[in-house]
């Protein structure tokens, strides 16, 4: 289909901010020397919005800052200014349920790999609707990952649209019929998957999920949810598990702000546990959203 056609089959209404105006989606653009087309020089953030607010807005703007500070850039306004903005794109797309993605690039330029200070940001901004039923059949019926060996870059922890071996990692799950790819390391440790944080819980109940270094997204959804089930009294431990672990683990799950807690039901075709949604997922996820909720923009 081409993208006039594409555009024409839009929902009516839906609208992206580009550089300080909104428009409609489908005609929404960026130029071909954007600096985030031609070196992936942007970092990104997705908020989940539940009832028309954004989910953890906080903390995902702080990674963002972080992100920022780690590739040389700021916020171009101040983050009431940008609050106001995301909340306008979710008014303006009469978003409830979906999720907004802000992308920040270093912005257009004559192509040269070296970035300067005079370079102007380009902050891009589009909301998506989602069917939070289609999430919560997803999540009663549990999902497949396979393994795939990591072969991303050594900032993980930078939250940035080069996105090329998580798109292909996720690609071959989807080809090997499952949601998710997890990523591998060279010591047969888990790191975390294409777009989510991977778990597992051992034998006595233990959620276990990776601790946070370089080699992983410090996941706010991960973040959220470790303090409500530390709140909860859910035992916890932050280190990393192997491939093999994984395959004789209790249960296992995966956080992202897209799913919340999505159980894992199957890993490279070999069941974990009994094969269904376990008890520790269903608990965190109930923890997760009801703290989620509680830090929610009013
Ligand atoms: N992905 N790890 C990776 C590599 C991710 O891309 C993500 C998020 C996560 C989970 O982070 P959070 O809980 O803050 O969403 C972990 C987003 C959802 C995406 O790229 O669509």
């Amino acid at each position: 289909m081409t993208v006039r056609a594409k555009a024409r089959r839009a929902p009516p209404g839906r609208v992206a901010y580009v550089d300080g105006r909104y428009l409609l989606h489908g005609m929404a653009s960026v130029h071909i020397e954007d600096r985030g087309l031609q070196f992936a020089d942007s970092v990104y953030e997705v908020f989940f919005v539940s009832d028309g607010k954004l989910m953890d807005e906080a903390p995902h703007l702080d990674r963002l800052e972080r992100s920022l500070d780690a590739i040389g850039m700021k916020l171009p306004m101040t983050r009431k200014a940008l609050g106001l903005i995301m909340q306008e794109v979710v008014r303006r797309n009469r978003l409830t349920t979906g999720f907004l993605y802000l992308q920040m690039t270093r912005g257009v330029a004559p192509r040269d790999h070296a970035a300067t200070d005079a370079m102007r940001p380009l902050l891009i901004l589009t909301a998506k609707p989602v069917n939070s039923q289609a999430i919560e059949t997803r999540r009663a019926a549990g999902v497949a990952v396979v393994t795939t060996d990591d072969i991303r870059w050594g900032r993980c922890d930078i939250k940035t649209t080069a996105l090329l071996p998580n798109v292909l990692a996720k690609t071959e799950a989807r080809k090997r019929g499952a949601y998710e790819a997890w990523f591998v390391d060279r010591d047969g440790m888990v790191t975390e998957g294409s777009s989510t944080n991977a778990w597992i819980v051992d034998g006595n109940g233990v959620a276990i999920t990776r601790s946070i270094s370089d080699n992983i997204l410090p996941g706010v959804t991960r973040r959220v949810a470790l303090d409500a089930a530390t709140a909860a009294g859910v035992k916890i431990e932050e280190r990393a598990f192997s491939r093999d672990e994984a395959y004789g683990a209790r249960e296992a799950f995966l956080t992202s702000a897209t799913g919340g807690v999505m159980p894992v039901i199957r890993i490279d075709g070999k069941s974990i546990g009994d094969g269904e949604p376990g008890p520790v997922a269903t608990r965190l996820q109930a923890l997760y959203r009801a703290l989620s909720a509680a830090n929610a923009a009013p």
